[in-house]
């Protein structure tokens, strides 16, 4: 099947090499030839056709669908979402795993995802929405010292999000938010993070099994929030019935109210999920997969990745049950220097992957005209490292990390670490 996959990031070559280690690619045809990324990476052209593509013009997008026969798109960012990809996709008759930019509004704006959530009747952190700073200031004022988390609505790449106890360190970054957008205060919450999937075809869902992320740049959870700096899957602590209660409370309420306001999602509905000593409770919304949590996730895949986005965009994902690994994955982010501040790009780069076991996913690099790989973003990489055992995935995952090299490049030192800590008391895992 010709398959078109849209961005440039780990997440798409994560997608991309799972999809082409499938039985679709394995005969026929190369995959090259009918399996393309929009714009992909240096890593996805080892697998796939790169097609110079701006994930955020639909237009653009269904004409090179509809030259190249392609016949199901995968949306990897959420910017494209919410840009309406997937409505311009299916008015031209394109089956899509997405979805629509009415439904993207769960994730593009943190506002509709509350109002929402509390519609549902969804367990979550108290809200309070402001549109001006004087409300702001007046609600600071009365805070008494508490611990808050600031949010910008929008999109924000995972970096709108601020918690403090200080008043004026919130303030400011509060004040900033409301120059071109809404801002919500919510109650901090404290747990442990989960980050669960389900596919949805517009009328079944079903669960991937759970990923826990690591927001926070510094290591021991310190420093600003990231997109995320590295994943593990699956998670120990997400037993059978912790996860029947995420569904019972949280996901499935989610499906009965989409289907209610008239959402229609046929794609990965990814639910942050802050297990709190009250139980757990919904952070987020985000309408696509996980990165870093996908780069973990899909080499745990051992059924075919086609088959299940084939299965969400048809409407037929009652017949599919994907089978995983029992192998656990750990990924490391490696990252550009400054990131998530300001940070270079075009950072030549070397990588010696001679003898570590595991995968290197790329992330907006690029080949220069000397054929070497340049950096293109701030995660600029996941190393992914499996094993039977947490403390062999996570040397793995170490190792792949060290083998990339470019100035500046840096990673935390502690992926997965407090999970290690609690199986074997006193085992560290691979640091720098
Ligand atoms: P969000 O984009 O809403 O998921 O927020 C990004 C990250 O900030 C989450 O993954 C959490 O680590 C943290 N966070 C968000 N909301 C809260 C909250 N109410 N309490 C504690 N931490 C939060
Ligand atoms: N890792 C969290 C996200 O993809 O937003």
């Amino acid at each position: 099947m010709n398959t078109l996959v849209i961005g440039s990031g780990a997440r798409e070559h994560a997608i991309v090499w799972s999809l082409s280690r499938g039985p679709d690619y394995c005969s026929g045809k190369p995959p090259r030839e009918r399996l393309f990324v929009a714009p992909g990476n240096a890593g996805t052209h080892e697998l796939a056709t790169n097609l110079p593509l701006d994930p955020g013009n639909p237009a653009a997008i269904v004409a090179a669908c509809r030259e190249l026969g392609i016949e199901l798109v995968i949306v990897g960012p959420e910017t494209s979402l919410a840009a309406g990809l997937v409505d311009a996709l299916g008015a031209a008759g394109i089956p899509a795993f997405g979805p629509p930019a009415s439904a993207a509004r769960l994730e593009s704006s943190k506002a509709f995802a509350r109002s929402f959530s509390d519609r549902a009747r969804i367990p979550s952190a108290q809200t309070r929405n402001f549109s001006s700073a004087r409300e702001l200031r007046r609600f600071l004022d009365e805070l008494g010292g508490r611990r808050i988390v600031l949010k910008k609505s929008g999109l924000a790449a995972g970096k709108g999000v601020f918690e403090s106890d200080d008043p004026a360190e919130l303030f400011s970054f509060g004040r900033a938010v409301l120059e071109s957008d809404e801002l919500l205060a919510e109650e901090y919450l404290v747990g442990s993070e989960l980050s669960v999937f389900a596919l949805c075809d517009g009328s079944d869902h079903l669960l991937l099994p759970a990923c826990a992320d690591h927001k926070k740049a510094g290591a021991g959870d310190s420093g600003p929030n990231t997109g995320g700096m590295g994943a593990f899957c699956p998670v120990p602590t997400s037993d059978p019935a912790l996860m029947a209660r995420i569904e019972r409370e949280i996901i499935e309420p989610s499906f009965v109210a989409m289907e209610r306001e008239g959402l229609r999602y046929r794609g990965v509905l990814f639910f942050g999920v802050m297990v709190t000593a009250q139980g757990p409770k919904l952070l987020e919304y985000n309408v696509r997969f996980g990165d870093p949590e996908t780069q973990s996730l899909l080499p745990l895949l051992d059924s075919s990745l086609m088959e299940l986005c084939h299965g969400v965009a048809r409407g037929r994902l009652c017949s599919l049950r994907p089978s995983f690994s029992k192998d656990l994955a750990i990924g490391v982010v490696v990252a550009a220097p400054g990131y998530p501040g300001s940070y270079p790009k075009d950072i030549p780069v070397e990588i010696d992957e001679f003898g570590a076991q595991g995968m290197i996913f790329h992330a907006s690099t690029y080949r220069d005209a000397m054929g070497r790989i340049r950096t293109g973003g701030g995660r600029s990489f996941t190393a992914v490292g499996m094993a039977g055992n947490w403390k062999d995935a996570s040397d793995s995952a170490y190792a792949l990390a060290k083998a990339i090299r470019f100035e500046g490049a840096w990673f935390r030192p502690d992926i997965g670490e407090k999970l290690l800590n609690r199986l074997n008391p006193g085992v560290g895992s691979g640091t720098q």
